[in-house]
């Protein structure tokens, strides 16, 4: 299990006064506990940040122990068979807790709900409802549908859904750090990823509710957000503009450069970050505006997949090794000290040694400070599963794997020793998970900094933490 999220309803400055809206609160729904549980990648957590307001609205209350629930909500991952079969496993611990309850609702939600649809009621049969990523506005209507008797299924997927209007409940908030959906969807078509096919076609949210959400935030205390989309560079807002009197910036609409500029002005100590940049659309006026904010952290994750031109070309990353080379230079070159990390494919369909070796040549090129590092793993439906062999034996993908594993190991104690010496700005954000006399935070370029808690300092604020020790996670040191 990745995670376990507790939702807490935050305090909503905008709504205070406001008449309470009895008729939101339909007495049906009024104390019905809700528990729900997420994996895979950060738009699922903050997607279920989303289910989590709009049931919260409508009357649910929400419980840390799904034994006692009402209702039982997973979202779910596809992006590879294991994510999935974790998901399975742990379906079957929620069986036993309904046979203790009958009336328990179990709910599968996320992209497994989209990549299996009613498949799903079918193949596990304690689960009542199944909801695609797009549909969780019709969430209170498919539960009245399951407490009629039936079993629920919307996922059709929409392309102008971004829940631009909806505020999300921080769930497991630590009040500090928070994701900030800004598009949804995904129009890539990497040969071996099922995001396309379960979160449908690209759309990017309106800059207005952005800049709101974050404003907000910062007003309840939160200092950093990370804006979330599959392809962060290819953020487009075009208002529809009807009339005569519009200006060329709005014809021109926003891209990521300037919405990126936008969040930093909220405000100086507003920390933002990103995720995920792809290699084909990160463009020098989005460096530039990174460079030119203190706010915005220096710090992408720019994921190369293989360092083979000829792999690339079958992955469909719309890329080759030189171009990706030419990205990191313009990154060094205009960020100097920018931190870069990256995801990894070992494995994929045909590769031979020799090409696995560029993307170990690759890595030094790089020195990534940090890597997401997988197996390939073959998804029913995408373009590789259709045309080409998931030929490489499975131990010669895991030795693979171990081989970059370690190299990544190495590179990432030698970024953390770049470091010693230095001042790092760190932006607090609890105790260290093994002493309550230190504290840990992360520095601009993303590394994990813990230092002896000192007076004056608490949760949510700065401190500059000279850099004395590390291991290849960890950076060490004090407050100057
Ligand atoms: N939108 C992001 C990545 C989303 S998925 C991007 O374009 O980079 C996160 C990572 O999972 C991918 O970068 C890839 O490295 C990995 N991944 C996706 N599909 C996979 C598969 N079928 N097998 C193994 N790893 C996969
Ligand atoms: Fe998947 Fe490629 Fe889209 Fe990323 S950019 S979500 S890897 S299809
Ligand atoms: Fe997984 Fe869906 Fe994210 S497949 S990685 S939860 S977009």
């Amino acid at each position: 299990m990745m995670d376990l999220l507790i939702p807490e309803k935050v305090h909503d400055e905008s709504r205070q006064g406001e008449p309470l809206m009895l008729e939101q609160t339909p007495e049906k729904y009024n104390g019905r506990k809700l528990y729900i549980e997420s994996y895979g990648c950060a738009m699922n957590f903050s997607d279920s940040e989303i289910v989590a307001s709009i049931l919260l609205d409508k009357g649910f209350e929400t419980t840390k122990d799904f034994t006692n629930a009402d209702v039982i909500f997973i979202n779910t991952c596809s992006i590879r068979e294991n994510a999935e079969v974790r998901v399975r496993n742990r379906l079957k611990e929620f069986k036993v807790a309904k046979s203790n309850n009958p009336g328990m609702i179990v709910g599968v939600l996320g992209c497994m709900a989209e990549r299996l649809k009613a498949k799903f009621l079918e193949e596990e049969k304690l689960v009542d409802v199944v909801v695609g990523p797009d549909a969780y506005r019709d969430l209170p209507n498919l539960i009245d549908q399951v407490d009629s008797g039936q079993k629920a299924v919307n996922v059709l997927l929409s392309r102008e859904e971004t829940y631009a209007d909806i505020s999300p409940v921080r769930l497991n908030s630590n009040g500090i750090n928070a994701f900030v959906s800004i598009m949804r969807g995904c129009d890539n078509m990497c040969s071996f990823c099922v995001v396309p096919f379960t979160r449908g076609r690209e759309r990017s949210r309106d800059p207005q509710s952005i800049i709101k959400e974050c404003t907000d935030l910062f007003g309840q205390g939160y200092r950093e957000v990370t804006l979330l989309g599959q392809n962060v560079d290819s953020y487009k807002w075009k208002p529809e503009v009807e009339g005569e009197s519009i200006s060329i910036a709005e014809i021109k609409g926003t891209n990521f450069a300037q919405l990126l500029a936008m969040v930093a002005a909220i405000s100086p100590e507003l920390r933002v970050r990103f995720s995920t940049s792809h290699p084909k659309d990160i463009t020098d006026e989005v460096l530039h505006t990174i460079a030119e904010h203190d706010n915005i952290c220096k710090y992408i994750h720019l994921p190369v997949q293989s360092g083979n031109s000829r792999i690339l070309e079958l992955m469909n990353r719309t890329y080759d090794r030189e171009w990706y080379i030419n990205r990191i230079d313009a990154i060094r070159r205009i960020i100097p000290g920018c931190a870069i990390s990256t995801d990894v494919i070992t494995g994929f369909c045909s590769e031979t040694d020799e090409e696995h070796q560029e993307t170990v040549s690759m890595m030094d090129y790089v020195q990534y400070d940090f890597a997401y590092m997988f197996m390939y793993s073959e998804r029913p439906g995408t373009l590789a599963a259709k045309r080409y062999a998931d030929d490489i034996p499975d131990a010669v993908k895991s030795a693979r794997l171990t081989e970059i594993v370690a190299k990544q190991q190495q590179h990432s104690h030698l970024r953390m020793q770049a470091q010693l010496g230095k001042v790092q700005k760190v932006l607090i954000e609890g105790f260290s998970k093994k002493s309550k006399n230190d504290y840990a935070g992360r520095s601009d370029q993303n590394a994990m900094v813990v230092f002896p808690v000192k007076e004056g300092y608490k949760p949510g604020m700065y401190a500059y933490v000279l850099a004395e020790r590390c291991t290849s996670a960890t950076l060490m040191g004090r407050i100057i």
